[in-house]
């Protein structure tokens, strides 16, 4: 295992991007943004992040199921819908990782559908070298480069979603 982001510098990184969030979004109402985490790998940075918004704001979360080539390419289902009606809302899509862009492609379409006032998407990683469809980003925490990594929300079959920084592994034959 190597520590590709330790908790410290993550830490730095997230404070940062709750700084620019308060800025973007602090005349936009009184309701503020609704902030949707997409399950399960986003809960550890959207806990952080909005102790780093100084907003009134809301969180909901949505959880979607990618299926790898062999089932059917690219598909995504959803798992779990938001219970917020986002009509009207200023809607930011919170996610651990970006990586072909499917997952969240389908998710911001699918929040699109539903007439929000305006959406936004913050990843706290992005890697870009597999992108496999286009996907707009508004707030993206670190560029990595093409490494499996886990940590910091984010797992391999379940595992070390615990771990306070973010790990490159061999995720072995197969990934
Ligand atoms: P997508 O390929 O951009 O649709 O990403 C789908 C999901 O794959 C992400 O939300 C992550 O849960 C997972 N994922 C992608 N890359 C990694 C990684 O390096 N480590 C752990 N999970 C990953
Ligand atoms: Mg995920």
């Amino acid at each position: 295992m190597e520590v590709l982001l330790g908790a410290e510098a993550i830490a730095r990184r997230v404070g940062q991007l709750g700084e620019q969030i308060t800025a973007d979004y602090r005349d936009r109402g009184a309701r503020g943004p609704l902030f949707i985490g997409l399950l399960k790998g986003s809960f550890v940075f959207l806990a952080d992040l909005v102790r780093r918004v100084d907003l009134p704001l809301e969180i909901d979360f949505m959880a979607l199921a990618s299926y790898g080539r062999a089932t059917v390419p690219g598909a995504v289902s959803m798992l779990k819908d938001i219970a917020a009606d986002v009509a009207g809302r200023d809607v930011l899509i919170v996610e651990d990782i970006c990586d072909t862009g499917r997952s969240l492609r389908a998710a911001q379409e699918l929040i699109a559908g539903r007439a929000p006032a305006s959406l936004r998407t913050c990843v706290l990683l992005d890697k870009p070298s597999r992108r496999e469809v286009e996907v707009p980003l508004d707030y993206i925490g670190f560029e990595i480069p093409d490494r499996f990594v886990v940590g910091y929300g984010l797992d391999i079959e379940e595992r070390h979603r615990n771990l306070p920084d973010i790990v490159a592994i061999d995720p072995g034959p197969g990934r």
